[in-house]
């Protein structure tokens, strides 16, 4: 298969214009609280980031995606937004977050910033305002409000179900003192769903995108992007017929479901991407929709946000022919929409990849919703989890990864090889995953664990003071200063293999080399730049070629089992 378009290798200024930029960017996300805390007061915030662009730089990325960093009473780990315009003053200021973009800038590097528009905080002058005004006022009518069942209001409009768990319903006390209306919360009920039919929410977000644009973000990323338009006509579906229709994704293949992966929900995005184009380059947008794969492509479209992930890769067992199916049908699928694709193994929802592939049964199953718990399974038991093997297949499917045409989304500590954190004791944990299931599901919090930058002392080199999160003792072994410079380390794997994949990297096209022997997967790109991974546990034959990296040590000719390895 291939595919025309070919990103320039530009430089300088002509590569800061350049349009096509994101279409294969390696872009590391950053989880703001988590990465460095310049004061010491356990929480990383942005001087933090400021101060680690040489390291950014040094590894290689073409952009940064900042989780969220506006004001948050943090319920759901910032995604419970205060303030879409302004930065968390316990992460800094305005001027920091200005100061952190030149040096991005400077160094290079792109910013993508989270935009969280299905909900904002309970906490935003918005809600505060509804709550405070009488039922069907305008103010109310920002949200989705309905009164309650039953003779008194008393039961909820719906027995649905919010992700994190309880009731997608909260019932509120009226201004004067009487129990009153329900608002719908499809996540924590500290994130109530913003009401998108109303036109002053839809000029709000569009002054949000500009706000940032103007003040040089390169692009977004779009927090449950499939979930903002509703049609929310009485009767309302129950629990139990929205289940029995379900497509097991988020969301019906035809768009009937009352709020996933709506049609209209395009309509929002066609307004974007005019203001998007209002720039120069003209800012991109990344769509997180967990929805049909069939239905993926219009999120991904030229005229609406541009490109979507996909979790397909996050989800598959390590297993070749997994990996080649998801493979071959979303660069088809990226093909039909004129996106490029997208690639992930990790992020700030799931078990890190290094931790996932050591445990029983290859690990996509312990990515998302697939363990029968939920978001996730962490903090496996120890005599289940295999972490060298972990280890071994994360960095032989990143290095796959990294050589496939499309994007590459990395996680920060990844880099490192961080295997996810399960030792964290139930009084510490924030994720509202964790209290909204009464601690049977136990949250993401242990791949949101702030990063080690020493080997010791306080918080590890992530700040002066404890962070926020608790580190276990075993995290020093994983810090960025035990394994700058030391050859073989996952740090300077990551460094050299995302070098190559700059100067490598080309035209979109990949080619499929057959191999005789089953479990491995051989491609072509361009320039007789080839990939090979052997998924099995026995050594295999080395094709010919120059050796340009692998994912861990090879045997003379042969290529080891849980090993890939790039040729030319
Ligand atoms: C997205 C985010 C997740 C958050 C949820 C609600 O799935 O990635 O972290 O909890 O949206 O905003
Ligand atoms: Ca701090």
């Amino acid at each position: 298969m291939s595919n025309t378009a070919t990103l320039a290798t530009l430089s300088g200024s002509d590569a800061a214009a350049d349009p096509n930029w994101w279409r294969q960017a390696s872009v590391y996300q950053i989880y703001p609280r988590s990465f460095s805390d310049s004061n010491g007061d356990g929480i990383g915030d942005i001087k933090g980031i400021t101060a680690k662009v040489p390291y950014l730089k040094a590894l290689g990325i073409d952009a940064v995606w900042l989780s969220p960093f506006y004001p948050s009473a943090l319920a759901d780990g910032g995604y419970d937004v205060d303030d879409y315009r302004d930065v968390d003053p316990k992460l800094g200021n305005l001027a920091d977050f200005d100061e952190m973009s030149a040096a991005l800038h400077a160094a290079g590097i792109k910013l993508i910033a989270d935009i969280v528009p299905n909900h904002s905080s309970n906490r935003h002058e918005w809600f505060k305002e509804a709550l405070a005004s009488p039922r069907g006022s305008d103010a109310r009518e920002r949200y989705i409000f309905r009164d309650g069942k039953g003779e008194n209001g008393e039961i909820p409009p719906s027995d649905w179900e919010s992700v994190f768990g309880g009731p997608a319903w909260e019932r509120i006390t009226e201004p004067d003192g009487t129990p009153g209306q329900w608002y719908m919360h499809i996540f924590a009920k500290e994130q109530p769903d913003l009401n998108w039919s109303n036109r002053e929410i839809r000029d709000d977000f569009l002054k949000t995108l500009r706000f940032w644009s103007d003040r040089g973000v390169d692009g977004f990323r779009v927090d449950v992007a499939h979930a903002l338009t509703k049609d929310l006509t009485e009767p309302l579906l129950s629990k139990l017929e929205l289940s029995e229709a379900n497509t097991g994704t988020d969301g019906f293949i035809d768009g009937s479901h009352p709020f996933w992966d709506r049609d209209e929900v395009h309509e929002i995005y066609v307004e974007w991407r005019e203001v998007f184009n209002e720039y120069n380059p003209p800012r991109t947008a990344v769509a997180e929709a967990w929805v049909h794969a069939s239905r993926r492509a219009r999120y991904a479209s030229p005229q609406g946000l541009g490109q979507a992930f996909n979790f397909d890769l996050l989800q598959a067992d390590f297993d070749a022919d997994e990996f080649r199916e998801i493979i071959t049908r979303n660069l088809a699928e990226a093909t039909e929409s004129g996106a490029s694709s997208t690639w992930v193994f990790s992020n700030h929802d799931v078990v890190r990849h290094a931790t996932r592939y050591g445990l029983p049964q290859g690990g996509g199953k312990h990515a998302k919703g697939q363990d029968g718990k939920g978001w996730l399974l962490a903090g496996a038991p120890a005599e289940e989890l295999d972490i060298e093997l972990g280890l071994r297949r994360a960095r032989a499917a990143t290095l796959l990864m990294l050589a496939l045409p499309g994007s590459a989304y990395l996680y920060q500590g990844e880099e490192l090889g961080l295997q996810e954190v399960g030792e964290i004791p139930d009084s510490e944990r924030q994720d509202p995953t964790f209290f909204r299931n009464k601690g049977v599901e136990i949250g993401r919090d242990g791949c949101r664990v702030p990063l080690p930058w020493e080997t010791e002392g306080s918080s590890f080199g992530f700040g002066a003071g404890r962070a926020h999160l608790p580190q276990p003792e075993w995290f020093g072994r994983y810090a960025v200063a035990a394994q700058d410079g030391q050859e073989g380390s996952t740090l300077e794997f990551y460094r050299k293999a995302l070098k190559l994949r700059r100067e490598l990297q080309a035209s979109e096209e990949l080619e499929w080399v057959e191999n005789s022997d089953a479990g491995v997967l051989h491609f072509r790109r361009h320039d007789g730049w080839q990939s090979v991974t052997n998924f099995g546990s026995d050594a295999v034959d080395l094709p010919a070629g120059e050796v340009l990296i692998s994912s861990g040590p090879l045997d003379g000719g042969r290529l080891p089992g849980n090993t890939t390895v790039w040729l030319r």
